[in-house]
């Protein structure tokens, strides 16, 4: 039998979550919800079979329903994802979990409780260009993770309530954590900038070191001329990139690095060998992810990117928050 799933929030993202679900083999669109009757009366028309609806809790009344999409703005994410499961729904929120720590401690509270399905979308772990780049470096390919720096910019959508940190951040620390395959950063530094809306960050940059040694940096902004979406990551024997923005090289991996030199004990030479690019399943990652959430609720397994994980990446990106705003952090030239 299908996952029945209703789909809260129609503005920019919530359609393209609901057009996934509308067509998913073993999912059935039942309810589109939105607060605006504008959205309702625009999205209506794309998705016939489905209910329309202007409140959460009508949704959470039919007791046919299987699971909530949250797409809405993010303050409302933790609010919401803990109606959905209190009301005894699967959830899938969109990214942020939630704007601290303690909310999305609550969340995943109520998810344990309520014993249903809590995923957060963090949609570039699905990528499967992210997947090969994390079975690359796990191989061994690139010899030991050096550090990996990512790149976020655009000329983009300014968001009232969201700085870059945390719109496009959420993004990056996900990838981050997971190539860090379960290791959590030791400490972290962000440093940013206000131009467009005061108090709210358009330009930041992130440094975080992990434990292990393996360090990363951050470039996230909506106030650049490059539209870049692109991760790379260093390594002792090779590097290599996803660059989101590639068509068909979404990978590449590249044989440079340093070589000892034998003969002249303690001298390094570089190394520039080949460069190649494998390929890449090009299915949306958006149809991967919804798909992941259907199979988790019907057979009831932690999603990949499931409560505990959406709470990791918000500690790191509070904790990140916290350095942005302290005053302490810069020395004096
Ligand atoms: N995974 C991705 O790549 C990606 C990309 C873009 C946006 N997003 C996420 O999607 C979410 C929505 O972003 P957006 O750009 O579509 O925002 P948006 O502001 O365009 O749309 C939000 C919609 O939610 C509706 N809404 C708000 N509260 C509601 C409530 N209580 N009940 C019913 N409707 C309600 C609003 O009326 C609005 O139409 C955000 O969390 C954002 O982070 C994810």
């Amino acid at each position: 039998m299908s996952i029945r799933v209703g789909v809260v929030g129609l503005g920019y993202w919530g359609p393209n979550l609901a057009r996934n679900f509308d067509r998913l083999p073993g999912a059935e669109l039942r309810w589109i919800c939105d607060q605006s009757q504008e959205a309702r009366e625009r999205w209506a028309p794309s998705f016939p079979d489905a209910r329309v609806s202007g409140d959460l809790d009508e949704l959470l009344e039919d007791p046919e329903l299987d699971a909530v999409v949250v797409a809405t703005h993010v303050p409302t994410h933790a609010p919401l994802a803990t109606r959905v499961l209190g009301a005894g729904k699967h959830c899938f929120v969109e990214k942020p979990l939630a704007q601290s720590v303690a909310e999305a401690e609550q969340v995943v509270a109520a998810a344990r409780k309520s014993g249903r399905v809590l995923m957060v979308g963090h949609l570039l772990e699905y990528h499967p260009g992210v997947e090969k780049l994390k079975s690359i470096a796990e191989s061994g390919e690139l010899g030991d993770i050096y550090y990996l720096y990512s790149n976020r910019l655009n000329l983009g959508k300014l968001r009232p309530d969201e700085n870059a940190l945390w719109s496009l951040g959420a993004h990056d620390v996900s990838v981050l954590l997971h190539l860090a395959g379960g290791e959590e950063p030791s400490d972290c530094q962000a440093f940013g900038e206000s131009y467009m809306q005061p108090g709210i960050e358009d330009v930041v940059f992130c440094y975080l070191r992990f434990p292990s040694g393996l360090a990363a940096h951050l470039h996230l902004s909506w106030l650049d001329p490059h539209k870049e979406r692109r991760f790379t990551v260093v390594g002792s024997k090779r590097m290599a990139t996803f660059d989101d923005m590639e068509i068909e090289r979404k990978v590449t991996v590249y044989d440079k690095g340093f070589d000892q030199k034998f003969e002249s004990y303690g001298e390094y030479v570089t190394r520039s060998g080949d460069i190649w690019s494998p390929h890449i399943s090009n299915e949306e990652p958006l149809r991967i992810e919804c798909r992941h959430f259907i199979e988790r609720v019907a057979d009831g397994g932690e999603p990949r990117s499931g409560g505990e994980s959406g709470l990791r990446v918000v500690r790191v990106l509070e904790a990140l928050q916290r350095s942005l705003e302290g005053s302490s952090r810069a020395a004096p030239v």
